[in-house]
């Protein structure tokens, strides 16, 4: 169980439980402090922090009030991956205060439902919310190029650690944070006020914005989106800046930065670097059924692997943007299914089988999901395989498109 968690008069916290010696106030609240000011310091030599005003929002904001109990991932080879229960009463003040502050994401909740208070062994599970790694957060922050007054609306509070930054930095009422998940967003409301913070926190789906508190002069969102929502830029006036990670079903994903240019326009580029976040649950595809594959289906030679499938980086966004409905699933030696299958709802589908000398593609239903992803493989690499951060992105309300340098552009779904 969590203890109660008091203010220390300098802005430290102070942990009590029943049933231990009082802790000396001062010792973890030094070390907790101590913490912070090495990861500002880890943050600003990494360069994801770059301005004075985001230090000093990492160096106050208790990162340990917003992960009282967090899972860690257990390294193993074989079978599903394992979440282990952290708290400070489990594992101990030092090893949870440490944990708190290292640059990684901590899970706090599986399957949209188990928190690490519920369970007492390390189990496995779909993470569904957590505190994104300090350093993905502070690059999002100092990206987002705020300025003194901005108005910010935040899409995925989690833990409600970036923000309670954004409302150290902005003030807190300049803070708009929406979350889906109504338990996830009564923890990190009841972590913000220990903190001390107060901003406007709405339980609902991310993709309606909050309309209340618009316009807004920024948007940054903390899940993944296949698509800007339209109430994003009912909500937003020109020169709003939106930072968001698109991504899809076959595993492609990038951070995009647009700017709002009129009524319901936008455009802007992909930022460089790998960024993934977990999907915003409505963006989550149906389970993908595997269609019955006709031994008559027209077979072929493919000199094109599944590496863009398996491989992040530029190639997989753009077979993704190829076939933005398609879903991958792949299976293990022993399987009498090829090694490959991409499917669509409408029952099309590409499966790749290993051979002595290649692969070979079998495909079926109204469209041919290989040669699609082919093509725009093929165009992308005849335009000298441009990375993602020349990839720009156009947003008008009838249409949003992702433009590749060579010529070759692709909608974004709508749904
Ligand atoms: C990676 S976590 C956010 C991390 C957070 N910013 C922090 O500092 O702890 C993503 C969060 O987005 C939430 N989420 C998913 N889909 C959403 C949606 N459609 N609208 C709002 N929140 C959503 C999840 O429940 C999860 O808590």
């Amino acid at each position: 169980m969590d203890g109660a968690i008091h203010r220390a008069a300098n802005g430290g916290s102070i942990r009590e439980r029943a049933g231990r010696k009082p802790v000396t106030p001062d010792q973890p609240t030094r070390h907790a402090t101590e913490l912070r000011k090495k990861l500002a310091a880890d943050l600003t030599k990494a360069g994801n922090l770059r301005s004075k005003e985001w230090r000093a929002a990492v160096e106050s904001v208790p990162r340990e009030e917003f992960i009282p109990d967090f899972f860690a991932k257990v390294d193993r080879t074989d079978g599903p991956t394992l979440w282990d229960p952290i708290s400070a009463q489990r594992s101990g003040d030092e090893r949870w205060l440490k944990l708190a502050y290292e640059d990684i994401s901590h899970v706090t909740q599986l399957d949209g439902k188990t928190t690490a208070t519920d369970v007492t062994e390390a189990v496995d599970g779909n993470p569904t919310s957590s505190s994104t790694m300090p350093s993905l957060v502070l690059r999002m922050w100092e990206d987002l190029e705020v300025a003194d007054g901005n108005r910010v609306l935040e899409i995925g509070t989690g833990t409600g650690y970036s923000a309670a930054l954004g409302c150290y930095r902005l003030g807190e009422e300049n803070i708009t944070s929406v979350e889906v998940d109504p338990e996830v967003a009564a923890r990190a409301g009841r972590a913000l006020g220990r903190a001390g913070y107060h901003p406007h926190l709405i339980v609902g789906d991310g993709e309606t914005g909050a309309p209340n508190t618009a316009p807004y002069d920024r948007i940054i969102a903390t899940c993944a989106f296949r698509y800007i929502p339209q109430a994003w830029l009912d909500q937003s006036r020109p020169g709003t800046i939106i930072l968001v990670t698109l991504s899809g079903w076959l595993g492609g994903t990038g951070l995009v930065k647009l700017t709002v240019t009129g009524d319901g326009t936008a455009e802007g580029q992909f930022l460089p670097g790998y960024v993934s976040f977990m999907p915003a649950r409505a963006h989550n595809p149906e389970p993908a059924i595997i269609p019955k594959m006709s031994a008559e289906s027209a077979s072929r030679t493919t000199s094109l692997g599944p590496e863009v499938l398996t491989t992040y980086g530029p190639a997989q966004l753009v077979a993704q943007l190829a076939v933005p409905e398609a879903q991958h699933i792949s299976f293990g030696p022993g399987s009498d299914l090829p090694e490959h299958i991409l499917v669509q709802p409408d029952d099309s589908y590409a499966a790749l089988s290993a051979t002595a000398s290649g692969w070979i593609v079998r495909q079926g239903g109204p469209a041919r999901l290989w040669d699609e992803v082919e093509t725009a493989i093929t165009d992308w690499r005849q335009a000298a395989e441009p990375g993602i951060e020349s990839f720009r992105v156009t947003v008008a309300s009838d249409e949003q498109r992702v433009h590749i340098p060579g010529g070759m552009s692709s909608a974004l779904p709508r749904k």
